[in-house]
């Protein structure tokens, strides 16, 4: 069984969904909470129907329909998953449709306003499937799922730009780059389908990145989105610029990009996801609303400390209260517990480290 943990039979209970494991099919327990998260945000755009176009045990189409009343079809490749999901679906008193077969054959046949693509990796190959799924609607949702994290976050430069056409940056805030990413790729295919995208809620977390943006049909919305997309500049001399195509600061600065600019979640959605979630989901949601309106990157104090050649590392709390002191915008992030946001230059901030 393709599970990290758990046995074939067993059955687990996940958010209002029983799950039986199956022999063979692909089920990790691990991303439980981007499932939640996932279903919140699902709920807080009051969606009709989702695509679960990934199935595997089918526990996110599953965990969907329960905890938000919506519709969902299923698709899988592989047959022991769809007889998974059909056995799941009863399981729950719930009924719906389960195909076999290809997402890049099936997207033809298959609708939704919620498509929720989740496979194996990289999901650039699937992004073309997603937009063919919500072809002709005016407005539709779709909730990406990356699991190739050294590829968007710096380890591996060349399949960066192989798959999504741009430059990664391995550096502090490399999960942040990685995510802009993977959000500037979606909007590129979006443009070729003559769509605008406009992230709801970005997520990093683990050995993977989580997107769920809403996308818009027009030509007019296409070009809104592109023209949020540039580059990024950085060096530990000169911190960081972005825009459409910043000029290098000296020989060290490294360039990041093409990369999403805009805002990574949208305030109402966090909201209406905070309003149904738990504590656990408040509080990510809660650090989310904190990075908004911010640039385009987070500043890691124990990795900042080491650049400025410093022993001591001054606590979250304790630079943020600095910072705002000085009239500067700073809030903790999610992408990570040892880092901060802030309107501040870099050299103010290395300026709370001592
Ligand atoms: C990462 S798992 C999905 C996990 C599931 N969404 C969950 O939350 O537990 C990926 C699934 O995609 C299926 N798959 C792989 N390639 C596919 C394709 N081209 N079309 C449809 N399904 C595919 C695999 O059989 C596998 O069950």
């Amino acid at each position: 069984m393709d599970a990290e943990e758990g046995t074939a039979g067993e059955v687990i209970s996940e958010g209002k969904a029983k799950i039986r494991l199956c022999e063979g099919v692909f089920f990790n327990p691990y991303m439980e909470l981007c499932r939640t998260l996932s279903s919140l945000c699902l709920g807080a755009v009051a969606a009709k129907k989702a695509v679960d176009c990934f199935c595997a045990t089918g526990v996110r189409g599953i965990r969907y329909a329960l905890e938000n009343n919506c519709e969902v079809e299923f698709c899988d490749i592989d047959r022991r998953a769809v007889d998974c999901t059909r056995a799941n679906l009863s399981l729950n008193g719930l009924e719906g449709e389960v195909h076999q077969g290809n997402i890049s054959r099936l997207a033809f046949s298959l609708r939704g306003d919620f498509v929720e693509i989740d496979p194996f990796g990289t999901p650039a190959p699937y992004l073309i499937d997603a937009f063919r799924i919500i072809k002709g609607l005016k407005t539709a949702f779709l909730s990406i799922t990356a699991t190739d994290t050294a590829v968007l976050c710096g380890g591996k430069k060349r399949a960066c730009m192989k798959n999504y056409h741009a430059l990664p940056l391995n550096n502090m805030f490399t999960h942040e780059v990685g995510t802009r990413i993977l959000i500037k790729r979606v909007a590129e295919v979006a443009s070729e389908f003559n769509r605008g995208i406009e992230p709801l809620f970005s997520f990093s977390h683990r050995h993977y990145i989580k997107i769920i943006v809403k996308t818009e049909r027009g030509a007019e919305r296409a070009m809104e989105s592109l023209q949020k997309c540039g580059f990024l500049v950085w060096c530990k001399v000169h911190g960081v610029r972005w825009g459409e195509y910043p000029a290098l600061c000296c020989k060290d600065g490294q360039r990041a990009g093409p990369l999403w600019l805009g805002e990574l979640h949208k305030s109402e959605v966090l909201q209406g996801m905070a309003g149904k979630g738990g504590e656990r989901e408040r509080r990510i949601l809660s650090l989310m609303e904190g990075e908004m309106g911010l640039p385009p990157y987070y500043i890691d104090l124990h990795k900042l400390s080491k650049i400025a050649c410093q022993h001591f590392v001054v606590s979250v709390n304790d630079a943020l209260e600095k910072l705002r002191e000085q009239g500067y915008r700073a809030f903790k992030t999610h992408f990570s517990p040892r880092a901060i946001k802030t309107d501040a230059p870099l050299k103010e901030v290395v300026q709370c480290l001592y």
